[in-house]
């Protein structure tokens, strides 16, 4: 191994990721002349409102929710693609944020590193694999000998269960998995110790998903990686988790260990979303269709903003947000189930 790759930091215990209270405004405003022509107001969007979790080192925090709750938000906030507009990050006990502005923000970003949905979009189809994984390791100055970067390519190329032979092709001339492997393997590249994994394997045929899935299991185990892992499928999350979190309009709603999740979901939202899983074993509850529409954004409900499609909805709940609280085990933010009524 090449002296610039550095060992890993041995396991103290303490999360390596704390998210504290982020949160990410946009500002989705008409063009300033319209505005003043039409005399309308600045029109502000809260992608993600008040997020907080923390990832221990080696585990796999999954989020999910349906589409537009803030999942990619949250996943941009955490590798520093967006500023939080509130709120912060703590990696492995330092201001990431802070950090990322700093020069020794180069550091930090060799050790948090993100896997996108369309692996097709994230390789540049120009360049063949060998350039495409050594690419970070010129960059960050880990290699440059070119006998040495084909080395460590080749290496990362068989830890993604492709051949080092592959290096020399373009990224078309492999399949949706395959393509999806070489962005694991330019990810790991760094040697990283958190992956923000924005739903990897959505665009990927349902078979070709659980090899995936499994190489990046292997791999977590191997290296101890930690993840942050996004999903709209239960059944992926399921597969991947030791913990997962909800998200419901830019708001975690329920944060719980898997295992208490799938048996004993908590939030009314939590539950509609098991429901709708039709092979998930059911635990004798009576089950609830998925109803109504995720909320306008820009308008959303007052009080609780599930309210609106919450079978178990009264007055306190449109009238007063409920904070995420530990009751019976896990965190969740429900009224309901405060006063016990569900
Ligand atoms: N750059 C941006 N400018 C304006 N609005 C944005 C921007 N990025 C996201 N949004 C809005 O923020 C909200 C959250 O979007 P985000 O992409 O984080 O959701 P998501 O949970 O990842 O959805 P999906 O499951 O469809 O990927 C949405 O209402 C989206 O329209
Ligand atoms: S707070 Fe009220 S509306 Fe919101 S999920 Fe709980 S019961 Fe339903
Ligand atoms: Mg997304």
């Amino acid at each position: 191994m090449s002296a610039a790759i550095e060992p890993r930091k041995p396991t103290t215990g303490e999360p390596l990721v704390v998210a504290h209270d982020l949160a990410r405004t946009f500002d989705v405003s008409p063009p300033w002349l319209n505005r003043v022509l039409e005399r309308k107001p600045r029109v502000l969007l809260h992608a993600v409102d008040g997020v907080s979790f923390s990832i221990e080192r080696g585990k796999t925090l999954a989020l999910v929710g349906e589409s537009g709750c803030g999942k990619s938000t949250v996943a941009r906030l955490l590798v520093g693609l967006y500023a939080p507009t509130r709120g912060g990050l703590q990696f492995d006990g330092q201001d990431a944020h802070a950090a990322f502005k700093t020069p020794e923000g180069r550091k930090l970003r060799r050790r948090i590193q993100m896997i996108f949905q369309d692996p097709y979009a994230s390789l540049n189809p120009r360049w063949i694999v060998e350039d495409i994984i050594g690419e970070p390791l010129r960059e960050h100055g880990i290699l440059s000998g070119k006998a040495e970067l084909r080395e460590r390519v080749g290496e990362l190329l068989k830890s993604v269960g492709l051949s080092p032979l592959d290096m020399s092709k373009y990224p078309h001339q492999f399949s949706g998995g395959q393509r999806q492997r070489i962005s694991i393997a330019r990810a790991l590249a760094t040697q990283p110790e958190f992956l923000v994994c924005d739903e990897p394997t959505s665009a990927l045929d349902v078979s070709v998903q659980a090899q995936v899935l499994n190489i990046m299991k292997d791999l977590q185990r191997e290296q101890g990686l930690t993840y942050l892992f996004i999903s709209h499928n239960l059944a992926v999350v399921r597969h991947v988790a030791d913990q997962v979190g909800v998200m419901y309009l830019g708001r975690l709603v329920e944060v719980a260990d898997k295992q208490k999740l799938f048996a004993d979901p908590q939030h009314p939202y939590t539950r509609m979303l098991l429901d709708a899983i039709p092979q998930m074993k059911h635990t004798g509850r009576r089950r609830t269709a998925v109803q109504g529409e995720v909320p306008n954004p820009l308008n959303p409900p007052t009080g609780c903003t599930f309210h609106p499609r919450c079978p178990h909805a009264n007055a306190r709940c449109s009238a007063e947000r409920p904070q995420l609280l530990s009751l019976k085990g896990v965190q969740v933010a429900c009224h309901a189930v405060e006063e016990g009524r569900i």
